[in-house]
């Protein structure tokens, strides 16, 4: 099985870095969005980052400048524009990069399951969620699969291909082989709350704020120390932010519903009252430090 036209649903942080690295990994792509301003700020970002990466190529003597313009030309070209989930109805894969709510993903999957032939394989990239509730919603849980991309897309060079115990293996094998055309290393991983990486980096965050509330440290000192004392690229505070306040929430409270027994899924007040506040991290220009635009003000 090939995976060759994609569809994406969700234009977004998440969904228009999805729509990019599949197109650059040469698939086709239909991306759709529910108002025509989220659609084109959504191409906007694509096509400003094409632009960027292949610059970045040719500065390394990777490409030549007509290289570069052929990435960029090529990219854009194979993208297309939808405000009708119709036109997903002949993709070989549909990714789901909506907002981070069971409900309307499951919805959507039902809807899609109406929509798309017989043999189209479904995804959902969200970060926290039991794959297996929207398989079942789908109708097909066979052709269904976690692909978990990591922000922002384009540089994160990890897929977290995510199987239930419903996943066919070809299916798998397809979706896989979809995460390695988007330039990514894809690892395999159960239907578990968060995965590899959120399980272990959402508590990790958490210890951060509520050690910030305790006033155990400052915010530059906790980010300062794990950037340099572990390595980090970024500190858990300057990450939430890059993350965004709402979504890192919206994992944990779900996960305080279902696992009220887990002491790592605690919802830490300072979380509970920025977000209140629509400080919610870059994308408002402010959540633990003030944003304008991808660096800090
Ligand atoms: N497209 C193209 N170029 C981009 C870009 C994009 N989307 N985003 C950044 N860049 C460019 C920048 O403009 C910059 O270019 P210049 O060098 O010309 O200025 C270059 O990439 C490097 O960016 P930075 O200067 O910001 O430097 P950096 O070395 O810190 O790299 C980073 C940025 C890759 C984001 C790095 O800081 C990093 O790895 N941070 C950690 C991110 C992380 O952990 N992500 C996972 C979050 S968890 C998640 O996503 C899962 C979930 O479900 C919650």
């Amino acid at each position: 099985m090939k995976i060759q036209k994609v569809g994406v649903v969700g234009c977004g942080l998440m969904g228009h870095g999805i729509v990019q690295v599949a197109a650059q990994g040469g698939c086709d792509v239909v991306v759709v969005e529910a108002e025509q301003g989220f659609l084109d700020k959504g191409l906007g970002r694509i096509e400003k980052s094409v632009t960027k990466l292949s610059q970045k190529l040719v500065e390394k003597g990777k490409k030549t400048e007509e290289q570069a313009q052929e990435m960029v030309t090529g990219t854009l070209g194979r993208i297309t524009g939808s405000l009708d989930k119709a036109d997903l109805a002949d993709c070989d894969l549909v990714v789901d990069a909506i907002v981070e709510n069971l409900e309307i993903k499951k919805a959507l999957f039902a809807e899609l399951g109406g929509i798309c032939k017989p043999e189209t394989v479904f995804a959902s990239n969200t970060s926290s969620f039991p794959i297996g509730e929207m398989a079942d919603a789908s109708g097909r849980p066979d052709r269904f699969v976690g692909l978990h991309f990591f922000n922002p897309v384009q540089l994160m060079r990890l897929v977290e291909v995510v199987r239930t115990e419903s996943t066919d293996e070809d299916v798998f094998a397809a979706a896989r082989a979809f995460g390695e055309a988007c330039g990514k290393t894809p690892v395999s991983c159960k239907d578990t709350p968060g995965f590899v990486v959120n399980r272990l980096l959402v508590p990790y965050m958490t210890q951060a704020l509520l050690m910030l509330d305790r006033g155990d440290a400052s915010r530059e000192d906790i980010d300062a120390a794990m950037q340099l004392g572990c390595g980090h690229p970024m500190g858990p505070l300057t990450l939430t932010d890059y993350v965004g306040l709402d979504t890192t929430l919206f994992i944990l409270q779900g996960w305080k519903e279902r696992y009220p027994d887990e002491p790592a899924f605690e919802v830490p007040a300072i979380l509970e009252k920025l977000v209140a506040e629509g400080k919610l991290g870059r994308k408002t220009g402010e959540g633990f430090y003030k944003w304008d635009g991808d660096k800090k003000a």
